[in-house]
């Protein structure tokens, strides 16, 4: 009897110990302390046995009923105590305190911009569509009137892949142009297309110039399309982008796949017009350039210059974001540095 008191101590103490909530525990206190608990059988069918063995086991089963009695008062205590204690916060955590903030990503600055330029020439009915990064030579240059050997092709310092013959040639594309001829190849007029994309030269880097950056491409083709058509678009654009309140400059400029072709600035936004560093002293920043597709363009596409004509530009887009934002160094958007990309 003596061995079956222990077993029934330690089997409640183990059983205690895995009490969790008051709930728990009252049935524990039911099942070992209860009127019909094992302990009390224990100790009534005491009655039955011999005085000398009664007092000792008595005694015995009096010392575990107290000692379980103990143990179930200091697990009451226990229950009591928060819910939410460490080692660092023994008298509880405040639940109440606000959250630590998770860190949101968001999108990059040059992404915002292209997204900005996109939507406003989707709300002119433009359609936004991209092209490939390696392009053949045919694409890039010759179709745009630039043959091998033509002086512009030093304006653009090209990265090669391979130097097949003349249209053979591939690259990475050294402008979003080329997209021009692959849509004009595969579509007839009205177009009315965009061409956002990655562009390649293989140049220093300073801080305006890397050689990595983005562009977009416009291209519009359809009957009567005159350069009041071009101004007008691009007029708009450069409010919607700059606000309306900005001027805007229309000169001429010299790019092979156009005539005419023009340079379009907007006033300084850093002197208002006076001449600053910003500006080069001249009050004027140039944004993009464009032109009246070259008949020559058309006809190697078989769009008939005499019936269809259209126009085109291209823009650089970090050059647009620098503007916006006000910043001094394009190395700053391939920095990956958190306390710029913040920012935006
Ligand atoms: N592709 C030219 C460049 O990268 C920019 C450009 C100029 C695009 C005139 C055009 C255009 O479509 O008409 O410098």
């Amino acid at each position: 009897m003596l061995e079956q008191l222990k077993d029934l101590h330690t089997q409640a103490l183990e059983e205690l110990n895995k009490v969790e909530n008051p709930r728990e525990l009252e049935l524990w206190r039911i099942r070992h302390l209860g009127k019909k608990g094992s302990l009390t059988k224990v100790l009534r069918s005491l009655a039955a046995l011999p005085l000398e063995e009664r007092r000792k086991k008595g005694a015995q089963a009096n010392e575990i009923k107290k000692s379980l009695e103990s143990s179930l008062e200091e697990k009451e205590k226990s229950l009591q105590e928060p819910l939410f204690t460490s080692p660092m916060h023994p008298q509880g955590l405040d639940v109440t305190l606000p959250g630590r903030p998770i860190p949101a990503g968001r999108l990059h600055p040059t992404t915002q911009i292209l997204n900005e330029i996109c939507d406003i020439f989707r709300n002119m009915g433009f359609q936004v569509v991209e092209g490939p990064d390696v392009e053949w030579d045919y694409y890039n240059f010759e179709a745009l009137n630039i043959p091998q050997h033509h002086p512009a092709r030093d304006m653009f310092a090209t990265m090669w892949i391979d130097t097949g013959m003349g249209g053979k040639a591939r690259l990475l594309r050294t402008h979003t142009s080329p997209m021009q001829i692959r849509l004009m190849e595969k579509e007839r007029p009205p177009i009315r297309t965009i061409v956002p994309g990655r562009i390649y030269r293989y140049e220093a880097t300073d801080s305006t110039h890397e050689s990595i950056f983005y562009q977009v491409e416009g291209l519009a083709v359809d009957k009567g399309i005159t350069m009041g058509d071009l101004k007008g678009t691009l007029f708009d654009f450069c409010h919607c982008l700059f606000g309306e309140e900005r001027k805007v400059r229309f000169r001429c400029d010299y790019f092979p796949f156009v005539e005419p072709g023009v340079e379009v600035a907007i006033g300084c936004s850093a002197c208002q017009g006076a001449g600053c560093r910003l500006c080069s002293h001249s009050g004027w920043l140039e944004i993009l350039g464009a032109g009246m597709v070259h008949p020559d363009v058309l006809a190697r596409v078989n769009i008939d210059p005499k019936i269809y004509s259209g126009f085109a530009f291209g823009l650089g887009v970090e050059r647009i974001a620098m503007l916006r934002y006000g910043i001094d160094h394009i190395r700053l958007f391939y920095s990956n540095d958190l306390r710029f990309l913040k920012q935006f």
